[in-house]
């Protein structure tokens, strides 16, 4: 008997009560290899004793502190991590608690961004098929899976989807990699065009597609004439990194690959590793200050933003990441991993 609203009711899930490096033992006993880290979160296995001595340090010095009120040393200290080694013009970081917020965030700063800025017509979103931007009303809304999205339609904005840069389903049989990726890249400027060339807002995708396509990335070019149309119509480019994202593609950032220049990042998951919820949404200097010498007040926010713990961990998380070179360690992985051939477990049906 519990009282516990588990995920599936007809699954009774064993009961997790240790973990240690890449395994978790339930309360029989039995061991579990954890090899994609829960749902790619748990990037430094289980049990880190390093994390779990700066997460207790921070709880005996300071455990909450209002950021309506007060910034504190851990949440100062990871914005400059990231700065450091974000993307070229990213210069300003926004602390929440897990991807879906983060993307929430990302969406209601584009929003603000061009009412403050004299473009309160700009209201559309476009992002693609079958991606996933987690679960709360607008990153579901914004997202294109539609079976995550299909009963809670009613309640959801309209956004836009066009195809992703899927390879595997999509190219034509006489076209080149470049070209089949610039013919979806050029879809965006199409639907641009169809909402009408002012009107939209924003454009969200994730560098590598995770959870609803299973680890693919676009084809080369992809990215740079995504970041030309968005120029050329002054819409931002919003980038998901919640799961492709904090060193498992091969650099901190997936899109250092691609060399794209995003507006907004999000990015939670391999932040905090599993040791606290966290997450972050990061935007370019232009666009905070927009805010900053507008009215100054992000219209948001949440009671648990830059909490000191889960800062102090993430901070302790990527120091990790940086300093034992995991990334590189990926790229290595990633080589050795390319030979393995990778089967598509989603039906056909999926995908649409
Ligand atoms: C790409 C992407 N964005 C957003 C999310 C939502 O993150 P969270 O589950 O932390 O809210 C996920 C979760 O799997 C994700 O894979």
């Amino acid at each position: 008997m519990t009282h516990n609203f588990p995920r599936h009711s007809k699954i009774t899930p064993p009961v997790a009560i240790a973990g240690a490096g890449c395994y978790i033992t339930d309360s029989t006993g039995k061991q579990y290899f954890d090899g994609s880290g829960g749902a790619a979160v748990s990037c430094l296995g289980h049990g880190d004793a390093d994390i779990a001595a700066a997460m207790k340090d921070q709880i005996d010095k300071l455990s909450f502190a209002h950021t309506s009120f007060f910034t504190s040393p851990p949440a100062e200290a990871l914005a400059d991590l990231l700065i450091a080694n974000a993307p070229s013009g990213i210069d300003r970081v926004y602390f929440v608690s897990g991807g879906s917020e983060a993307i929430e965030a990302s969406l209601k700063l584009a929003r603000q961004y061009f009412v403050e800025t004299g473009s309160p017509q700009r209201t559309h979103i476009i992002a693609r098929k079958q991606s996933y931007h987690g679960n709360t009303l607008g990153a579901l809304a914004a997202g294109g899976n539609a079976w995550r999205r299909e009963q809670f339609a009613p309640l959801l904005f309209t956004a836009s989807h066009i195809e992703p840069c899927y390879r595997y389903r999509g190219k034509a049989d006489d076209e080149s990699d470049h070209a089949y990726g610039q013919r979806m890249a050029n879809a965006l400027e199409t639907e641009i065009l169809r909402l009408g060339a002012d009107k939209v807002m924003a454009f969200l995708a994730e560098p590598v597609v995770g959870a609803t396509l299973g680890a693919v990335a676009a084809e080369a070019g992809y990215f740079t004439r995504i970041r030309e149309i968005c120029d050329h119509y002054g819409v931002l480019l919003i980038l998901d990194e919640v799961m492709c994202g904090m060193g498992r593609t091969g650099s901190l950032f997936a899109c250092d690959h691609d060399q794209v220049r995003p507006d907004i990042i999000a990015i939670a998951k391999g932040l905090g590793a599993g040791y606290q919820p966290v997450g972050a949404m990061l935007c370019s200097k232009d666009i905070y200050e927009a805010i900053a010498t507008g009215s100054g007040f992000f219209q948001h926010g949440h009671t648990y933003l830059a909490h000191p713990v889960a800062c102090a961990a993430a901070h302790a998380v990527l120091s990790k990441i940086i300093e034992t070179g995991l990334p590189s360690r990926a790229t290595m992985m990633g080589r050795q991993a390319f030979t393995v051939i990778a089967i598509n477990l989603w039906p056909a049906s999926f995908y649409r």
